[in-house]
Protein backbone atom coordinates (compact mmCIF):
# COMPACT_ATOMS: atom_id res chain seq x y z
CA UNK A 1 0.00 0.00 0.00
CA UNK A 2 1.41 3.24 -0.90
CA UNK A 3 1.53 6.18 1.77
CA UNK A 4 -0.31 8.90 1.08
CA UNK A 5 1.33 11.43 3.03
CA UNK A 6 4.79 12.18 1.38
CA UNK A 7 1.94 13.04 -1.92
CA UNK A 8 0.20 15.99 -2.74
CA UNK A 9 -2.41 17.34 -0.66
CA UNK A 10 -4.72 18.46 -2.89
CA UNK A 11 -8.54 19.95 -1.24
CA UNK A 12 -11.92 21.26 -3.54
CA UNK A 13 -13.66 24.07 -3.13
CA UNK A 14 -17.17 23.39 -4.21
CA UNK A 15 -18.80 20.33 -4.63
CA UNK A 16 -21.22 20.96 -7.19
CA UNK A 17 -22.65 19.74 -10.48
CA UNK A 18 -18.68 20.01 -11.36
CA UNK A 19 -16.77 19.80 -7.75
CA UNK A 20 -18.25 16.54 -7.32
CA UNK A 21 -16.49 14.50 -9.87
CA UNK A 22 -13.12 16.52 -9.17
CA UNK A 23 -13.81 14.89 -5.52
CA UNK A 24 -14.42 12.09 -6.84
CA UNK A 25 -11.65 11.60 -9.41
CA UNK A 26 -9.11 13.14 -6.82
CA UNK A 27 -9.81 10.92 -4.17
CA UNK A 28 -9.20 7.43 -5.71
CA UNK A 29 -5.67 9.31 -7.49
CA UNK A 30 -3.12 7.09 -6.43
CA UNK A 31 -1.02 10.07 -6.59
CA UNK A 32 -2.47 12.27 -4.57
CA UNK A 33 -3.46 12.83 -0.94
CA UNK A 34 -6.87 14.10 -0.70
CA UNK A 35 -7.50 16.33 2.17
CA UNK A 36 -11.13 16.61 1.80
CA UNK A 37 -13.67 19.71 0.53
CA UNK A 38 -15.25 22.45 1.46
CA UNK A 39 -18.98 23.49 0.53
CA UNK A 40 -21.29 26.31 1.73
CA UNK A 41 -24.16 24.05 1.52
CA UNK A 42 -24.32 21.57 3.92
CA UNK A 43 -27.02 19.22 2.92
CA UNK A 44 -24.49 19.00 -0.12
CA UNK A 45 -21.58 18.35 2.28
CA UNK A 46 -23.16 15.52 4.00
CA UNK A 47 -24.32 13.85 1.17
CA UNK A 48 -20.56 14.08 -0.76
CA UNK A 49 -18.71 13.37 2.26
CA UNK A 50 -21.17 10.02 2.46
CA UNK A 51 -20.97 8.78 -1.09
CA UNK A 52 -16.87 9.41 -1.29
CA UNK A 53 -15.75 8.45 2.15
CA UNK A 54 -14.08 12.35 2.42
CA UNK A 55 -13.32 14.98 4.86
CA UNK A 56 -15.77 17.76 4.87
CA UNK A 57 -14.34 20.85 6.24
CA UNK A 58 -16.57 23.25 8.41
CA UNK A 59 -14.47 26.16 6.95
CA UNK A 60 -12.81 27.37 3.84
CA UNK A 61 -9.31 28.86 6.13
CA UNK A 62 -9.37 25.49 7.54
CA UNK A 63 -9.47 23.21 4.39
CA UNK A 64 -6.62 25.73 2.91
CA UNK A 65 -4.07 26.01 5.39
CA UNK A 66 -4.36 21.45 5.00
CA UNK A 67 -3.58 21.82 1.53
CA UNK A 68 -0.88 22.22 -1.08
CA UNK A 69 -3.19 23.04 -3.69
CA UNK A 70 -6.49 23.82 -4.29
CA UNK A 71 -9.66 23.20 -6.98
CA UNK A 72 -11.72 25.91 -6.98
CA UNK A 73 -15.37 24.77 -8.25
CA UNK A 74 -17.86 27.20 -6.72
CA UNK A 75 -19.99 29.87 -9.08
CA UNK A 76 -17.58 31.69 -11.04
CA UNK A 77 -18.22 35.38 -9.43
CA UNK A 78 -16.23 33.59 -6.35
CA UNK A 79 -13.38 32.55 -8.03
CA UNK A 80 -11.38 35.54 -7.69
CA UNK A 81 -11.76 36.25 -3.76
CA UNK A 82 -11.06 32.58 -3.27
CA UNK A 83 -8.55 32.30 -5.42
CA UNK A 84 -6.93 35.32 -4.35
CA UNK A 85 -7.66 33.88 -0.50
CA UNK A 86 -5.28 30.71 -1.70
CA UNK A 87 -3.01 32.28 -3.42
CA UNK A 88 -2.00 34.76 -0.16
CA UNK A 89 -1.40 31.58 1.40
CA UNK A 90 1.35 30.70 -1.22
CA UNK A 91 -1.30 27.66 -2.29
CA UNK A 92 -1.21 26.45 -6.23
CA UNK A 93 -4.68 26.47 -7.88
CA UNK A 94 -6.94 24.80 -10.22
CA UNK A 95 -9.58 27.36 -11.29
CA UNK A 96 -12.53 26.01 -13.55
CA UNK A 97 -13.45 27.89 -16.55
CA UNK A 98 -13.98 30.56 -16.71
CA UNK A 99 -11.11 32.06 -14.51
CA UNK A 100 -13.39 34.88 -13.56
CA UNK A 101 -15.68 37.10 -13.98
CA UNK A 102 -13.98 40.31 -15.22
CA UNK A 103 -10.37 40.93 -17.40
CA UNK A 104 -9.28 42.77 -13.96
CA UNK A 105 -9.93 39.80 -11.76
CA UNK A 106 -8.27 37.51 -14.03
CA UNK A 107 -4.79 39.83 -14.51
CA UNK A 108 -5.18 40.18 -10.71
CA UNK A 109 -4.94 36.84 -10.12
CA UNK A 110 -2.16 35.76 -13.03
CA UNK A 111 -0.54 38.48 -11.32
CA UNK A 112 0.00 37.50 -7.83
CA UNK A 113 0.63 33.77 -8.94
CA UNK A 114 3.92 35.16 -10.62
CA UNK A 115 4.71 37.45 -7.71
CA UNK A 116 4.16 34.08 -5.34
CA UNK A 117 5.24 31.83 -7.44
CA UNK A 118 2.34 29.55 -7.52
CA UNK A 119 0.65 27.47 -10.19
CA UNK A 120 -2.56 28.47 -11.61
CA UNK A 121 -4.45 26.54 -14.09
CA UNK A 122 -7.37 26.69 -15.80
CA UNK A 123 -10.20 23.79 -16.33
CA UNK A 124 -10.54 24.26 -20.01
CA UNK A 125 -11.25 20.46 -20.42
CA UNK A 126 -12.13 20.89 -24.05
CA UNK A 127 -8.09 20.80 -24.67
CA UNK A 128 -8.48 17.15 -24.01
CA UNK A 129 -11.38 15.93 -25.62
CA UNK A 130 -10.49 13.20 -27.77
CA UNK A 131 -12.80 14.03 -31.29
CA UNK A 132 -11.18 17.85 -30.75
CA UNK A 133 -7.47 16.61 -30.43
CA UNK A 134 -8.31 14.08 -33.15
CA UNK A 135 -9.85 16.57 -35.09
CA UNK A 136 -6.38 19.05 -34.51
CA UNK A 137 -4.21 16.37 -36.39
CA UNK A 138 -6.32 16.30 -39.25
CA UNK A 139 -6.21 20.40 -39.99
CA UNK A 140 -3.62 21.49 -41.76
CA UNK A 141 -4.56 25.37 -42.56
CA UNK A 142 -8.06 26.52 -41.66
CA UNK A 143 -9.24 29.54 -43.81
CA UNK A 144 -13.02 29.72 -41.73
CA UNK A 145 -14.09 28.16 -38.68
CA UNK A 146 -17.56 28.07 -37.64
CA UNK A 147 -18.63 26.83 -34.13
CA UNK A 148 -21.85 26.21 -32.62
CA UNK A 149 -22.24 25.67 -29.18
CA UNK A 150 -25.90 25.14 -27.89
CA UNK A 151 -27.68 24.43 -24.93
CA UNK A 152 -31.17 24.40 -23.33
CA UNK A 153 -31.47 26.96 -20.46
CA UNK A 154 -30.42 25.97 -17.24
CA UNK A 155 -29.93 28.56 -13.86
CA UNK A 156 -26.25 27.29 -13.14
CA UNK A 157 -23.78 29.24 -14.52
CA UNK A 158 -26.51 31.84 -15.97
CA UNK A 159 -24.71 34.26 -13.09
CA UNK A 160 -22.49 35.36 -16.20
CA UNK A 161 -22.87 36.03 -19.48
CA UNK A 162 -23.09 32.51 -22.14
CA UNK A 163 -20.00 33.99 -23.81
CA UNK A 164 -18.15 33.29 -20.42
CA UNK A 165 -20.38 30.27 -19.49
CA UNK A 166 -20.33 28.73 -23.28
CA UNK A 167 -18.31 30.18 -25.42
CA UNK A 168 -15.12 30.31 -23.47
CA UNK A 169 -14.49 26.60 -24.37
CA UNK A 170 -14.78 27.93 -28.33
CA UNK A 171 -12.67 31.06 -28.06
CA UNK A 172 -9.97 29.02 -26.16
CA UNK A 173 -10.33 26.37 -29.14
CA UNK A 174 -9.77 28.74 -31.65
CA UNK A 175 -6.81 30.42 -30.47
CA UNK A 176 -4.85 26.92 -29.87
CA UNK A 177 -5.97 26.28 -33.67
CA UNK A 178 -4.92 29.79 -35.66
CA UNK A 179 -1.39 30.60 -35.06
CA UNK A 180 -1.33 34.53 -35.41
CA UNK A 181 -2.51 37.87 -33.28
CA UNK A 182 -6.29 38.92 -33.66
CA UNK A 183 -7.54 42.19 -35.96
CA UNK A 184 -10.90 42.60 -34.86
CA UNK A 185 -13.15 41.26 -33.01
CA UNK A 186 -17.50 42.25 -33.65
CA UNK A 187 -20.00 40.57 -31.41
CA UNK A 188 -23.75 40.75 -30.30
CA UNK A 189 -26.05 38.93 -28.35
CA UNK A 190 -29.29 39.06 -26.59
CA UNK A 191 -29.93 38.83 -22.65
CA UNK A 192 -33.81 36.46 -22.70
CA UNK A 193 -33.87 34.97 -18.88
CA UNK A 194 -32.23 37.55 -16.98
CA UNK A 195 -29.32 40.27 -16.76
CA UNK A 196 -27.03 38.15 -18.60
CA UNK A 197 -26.40 37.71 -22.26
CA UNK A 198 -28.00 34.37 -23.14
CA UNK A 199 -27.24 34.48 -26.78
CA UNK A 200 -24.37 35.34 -28.42
CA UNK A 201 -22.33 35.40 -31.63
CA UNK A 202 -18.80 37.08 -32.66
CA UNK A 203 -16.95 37.21 -35.51
CA UNK A 204 -12.82 36.84 -34.96
CA UNK A 205 -10.69 37.81 -37.52
CA UNK A 206 -7.03 37.37 -36.93
CA UNK A 207 -4.24 39.25 -38.93
CA UNK A 208 -3.34 36.24 -41.15
CA UNK A 209 -6.94 37.00 -42.45
CA UNK A 210 -8.17 33.77 -40.94
CA UNK A 211 -12.11 34.47 -39.44
CA UNK A 212 -13.96 32.08 -36.32
CA UNK A 213 -17.49 32.85 -36.76
CA UNK A 214 -18.84 31.47 -33.00
CA UNK A 215 -22.49 31.19 -31.91
CA UNK A 216 -23.31 30.17 -28.32
CA UNK A 217 -26.48 29.63 -26.93
CA UNK A 218 -27.53 28.24 -23.51
CA UNK A 219 -31.67 28.71 -24.47
CA UNK A 220 -31.72 26.38 -27.26
CA UNK A 221 -34.03 23.93 -27.65
CA UNK A 222 -31.31 20.84 -27.96
CA UNK A 223 -27.79 20.16 -27.37
CA UNK A 224 -25.11 20.94 -30.26
CA UNK A 225 -21.56 20.80 -30.40
CA UNK A 226 -20.04 21.71 -34.09
CA UNK A 227 -17.18 22.68 -35.84
CA UNK A 228 -16.74 23.25 -39.22
CA UNK A 229 -13.26 24.13 -40.62
CA UNK A 230 -12.62 25.32 -43.92
CA UNK A 231 -9.45 24.75 -46.17
CA UNK A 232 -8.23 24.40 -49.34
CA UNK A 233 -10.44 22.04 -51.21
CA UNK A 234 -11.55 20.43 -48.49
CA UNK A 235 -14.13 20.74 -45.54
CA UNK A 236 -14.26 19.55 -42.27
CA UNK A 237 -17.80 18.57 -40.13
CA UNK A 238 -17.27 17.72 -36.48
CA UNK A 239 -20.83 17.58 -34.77
CA UNK A 240 -21.02 16.09 -31.20
CA UNK A 241 -24.44 14.55 -30.15
CA UNK A 242 -24.48 14.60 -27.04
CA UNK A 243 -27.51 12.64 -26.38
CA UNK A 244 -26.35 9.67 -27.97
CA UNK A 245 -22.57 10.16 -27.37
CA UNK A 246 -21.60 9.59 -31.07
CA UNK A 247 -19.75 12.13 -32.63
CA UNK A 248 -18.47 12.06 -36.47
CA UNK A 249 -16.35 14.27 -38.85
CA UNK A 250 -17.51 14.26 -42.63
CA UNK A 251 -14.87 15.03 -45.37
CA UNK A 252 -15.81 16.79 -47.81
CA UNK A 253 -14.79 17.95 -51.36
CA UNK A 254 -16.42 19.98 -53.87
CA UNK A 255 -19.46 19.77 -52.08
CA UNK A 256 -19.66 15.62 -52.23
CA UNK A 257 -18.41 13.42 -49.06
CA UNK A 258 -15.55 11.27 -49.44
CA UNK A 259 -14.85 10.23 -46.43
CA UNK A 260 -16.96 9.87 -42.66
CA UNK A 261 -15.00 8.78 -39.43
CA UNK A 262 -17.44 8.23 -36.46
CA UNK A 263 -15.86 8.49 -32.73
CA UNK A 264 -17.44 7.10 -29.73
CA UNK A 265 -16.11 8.14 -26.25
N1 LIG B 1 -14.95 22.87 -17.53
C1 LIG B 1 -16.23 22.73 -17.81
O1 LIG B 1 -16.59 22.23 -18.86
C2 LIG B 1 -17.26 23.19 -16.82
C3 LIG B 1 -18.55 22.63 -16.83
C4 LIG B 1 -19.47 23.06 -15.88
C5 LIG B 1 -19.13 24.04 -14.95
N2 LIG B 1 -17.89 24.58 -14.97
C6 LIG B 1 -17.51 25.63 -14.02
O2 LIG B 1 -17.43 25.08 -12.72
C7 LIG B 1 -17.85 26.03 -11.75
C8 LIG B 1 -18.94 25.40 -10.89
O3 LIG B 1 -20.01 25.05 -11.71
P1 LIG B 1 -21.08 23.94 -11.25
O4 LIG B 1 -21.84 23.63 -12.47
O5 LIG B 1 -20.42 22.84 -10.51
O6 LIG B 1 -21.99 24.80 -10.25
P2 LIG B 1 -22.91 24.27 -9.08
O7 LIG B 1 -23.85 25.38 -8.76
O8 LIG B 1 -23.49 22.93 -9.39
O9 LIG B 1 -21.90 24.05 -7.85
C9 LIG B 1 -21.31 25.10 -7.14
C10 LIG B 1 -21.12 24.63 -5.71
O10 LIG B 1 -20.39 25.64 -5.02
C11 LIG B 1 -20.95 25.75 -3.71
N3 LIG B 1 -20.61 27.06 -3.17
C12 LIG B 1 -21.23 28.25 -3.35
N4 LIG B 1 -20.59 29.23 -2.68
C13 LIG B 1 -19.53 28.64 -2.06
C14 LIG B 1 -18.49 29.11 -1.22
N5 LIG B 1 -18.40 30.41 -0.88
N6 LIG B 1 -17.59 28.23 -0.76
C15 LIG B 1 -17.68 26.92 -1.06
N7 LIG B 1 -18.64 26.40 -1.85
C16 LIG B 1 -19.55 27.25 -2.34
C17 LIG B 1 -22.44 25.53 -3.90
O11 LIG B 1 -23.07 25.16 -2.69
C18 LIG B 1 -22.44 24.42 -4.95
O12 LIG B 1 -22.45 23.14 -4.33
C19 LIG B 1 -18.31 27.26 -12.53
O13 LIG B 1 -17.27 28.20 -12.56
C20 LIG B 1 -18.55 26.73 -13.94
O14 LIG B 1 -18.30 27.70 -14.95
C21 LIG B 1 -16.94 24.17 -15.86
Amino acid sequence: MVDKKFHVKIGVIGAGHLGRHHIKHLSSHSSVNFVGFFDINEKTSKKISEEFSVKSFKNVEELINCSDGLHIVTPTPLHYGIAIECLKKNKDIFIEKPIASTIKEAEEIVNLSKKNKNIVQIGHIERFNPTINQLKTIIKNPHFIEIERLAPFQSRGAEVPVVLDLMVHDIDLVLSMVDSNIKQIQASGAKMMGTKVDVAHARIEFSSGVVANLKSSRIAQNYVRKIRTYEKAREFVHKQNLKSNREWIKFTKSGKPNRCIYFRY
